[in-house]
């Protein structure tokens, strides 16, 4: 088995570093003047996740190419995180955006638009929900989804896997401590309270502590990703989301699918290709093509079980709401992406470029005898660096490397390819071609025969 040699990997990194700072003095300069009035120096502090000292600065981007402002064209493998999932200004998208907001008139308005319902009806056909209501964000959707998850069962705490990731909700920034208890995630940024009073928190692929937590009998929801995918993927072991299923209904707890990146599964994510039943279900990024969106779909059983409180204000200031939510302009820009961008067609040819990216790192991780491991996702996919892959959040935490992290990331990068700066995932979309992955897949070989040959 190959062995990783620490010295060389500084010495790898130093170079990329150099290199990346030689390539890119624009965007250098423009991060550096931004200092003095944005916090960080971008405007929007995760933005700075990005290897290399600095972020490139955007200047245009189509289909699965970016410019930076320095003039590098990229393959994108990162896709804004999942945002950008059916390529970067879709045609489609645009034109309908720019008959709503521009021909038609009207970003927001407080008014429904004739596009929502048909979204409502696309969202049931692919997921099988009936009823949705719409956010600007998957966060808000999550957010209010755990309030009506707590008004319709009456019960007070949430239930979170180790590290999983739903956005910035409060309840969602856990991990798994001893014994068992739930712990804060590290770095986690001025809870209003101790997570324990929200969360009870389990393993995920582990239905024993799941079990654990529900026999409390104070859990409303249950909110997962049918597979984590943000710290790192981790995928469901063959029988834990059907036992989720059962233990959620035998302890009177609602099961909240979050699908916002496990829609590269498939057009009906992993609910349709598994056969899920979730109460809530939640997605968002990418089904307006980028611009902001989020949603939650509901049973008739849950709607019955909310509305059932006449009481509780759930058209004005009773905190599952937002001005700007549910506008005409992401209503159209949702149609047109779900109907002409996103189809069946293209998650088959997005599928089959995942299948070959992945084909393409394993082969390269065979011959090197390299201990890492990758999973795909549908149209996704992410190496980690850890053999076996890991089986649940708190164990793919520990396989992180933020030095391998930085030296696979600057060396795609210094050649062309963009992948996440949130560990090493990588999509594909519409725009994705079989010479963009083999570009990848010839860039990993050289950055894994520098660094183990
Ligand atoms: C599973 C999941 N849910 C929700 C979110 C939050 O999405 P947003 O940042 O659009 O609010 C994310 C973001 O990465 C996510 O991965």
């Amino acid at each position: 088995m190959a062995s990783l040699d620490r010295d060389r990997l500084t010495q790898l990194i130093d170079r990329e570093r150099a290199t990346y700072r030689e390539q890119n003095p624009i965007s250098a300069a423009a991060f550096e003047a931004a200092k003095g009035s944005l916090f960080g120096g971008v405007p929007m502090t995760w933005m700075v996740k990005w290897s290399g000292g600095f972020p490139l600065y955007l200047q245009g981007a189509h289909g699965n190419r970016i410019t930076d402002v320095d003039g590098h064209t990229y393959v994108d493998f990162a896709l804004g995180d999942t945002g950008a999932m059916a390529g970067h200004s879709p045609a489609a998208t645009i034109a309908a955006v720019n008959q709503r907001i521009s021909e038609l008139g009207g970003i927001t308005t407080m008014l429904p638009s004739e596009d929502a319902a048909w979204v409502g009806d696309e969202l049931s056909r692919r997921f099988g929900l009936p009823l949705w209501s719409f956010s600007l964000t998957a966060t808000d959707a999550n957010r209010w989804a755990l309030r009506l998850a707590r008004l319709a069962t009456g019960k007070s705490k949430v239930l979170a896997f180790s590290y999983c990731y739903h956005g910035s909700v409060d309840e969602t920034v856990v991990v798994y401590g001893p014994d068992g208890v739930t712990q804060a995630r590290p770095g986690n940024v001025g809870p209003a309270t101790d997570p324990a009073n929200t969360t009870r928190v389990a393993e995920f692929n582990d239905l024993a502590s799941v079990e654990r937590a529900l026999a409390h009998g104070d859990v409303a929801v249950v909110i997962t990703e049918p597979a984590l995918t943000n710290i790192g993927i981790v995928l469901p072991e063959p029988g834990f989301l059907e036992g989720l299923r059962q233990l959620c209904t035998q302890h009177g707890a609602l099961l909240l699918i979050d699908e916002t990146h496990t829609f590269s599964a498939g057009p009906g994510g992993m609910t349709a290709d598994l056969g899920l039943q979730p109460d809530i279900f939640v997605i968002g990024k990418s089904i307006a093509g980028g611009i902001p969106i989020g949603t939650y779909g509901i049973t008739q059983a849950v709607a019955d079980r909310i509305n059932a409180h006449p009481d509780a204000d759930l058209v004005d200031v009773g905190g599952v709401g937002g001005t700007l939510a549910g506008n005409a302009m992401s209503m159209s820009a949702a149609r047109a992406t779900l109907g002409e961008v996103l189809t069946d067609t293209a998650f088959k040819q997005m599928i089959a470029l995942a299948t070959r990216f992945t084909e393409g790192v394993q082969n390269v991780l065979d011959g090197f005898d390299v201990p890492w491991t990758i999973s795909q996702l549908g149209a996704r996919a992410e190496y980690r660096f850890a053999r076996p892959a890991p089986r649940n959040g708190s164990e793919s935490a520990e396989a992180g490397d933020d030095d391998l992290d930085e030296y696979m990331h600057l060396y795609t990068l210094n050649r062309g390819v963009l992948m996440t700066p949130f560990h090493n995932m990588a999509l594909m979309c519409p725009a994705t071609s079989e010479a963009d992955v083999d570009l990848h897949t010839e860039v990993f070989t050289k950055a894994i025969n520098e660094l183990f040959g």
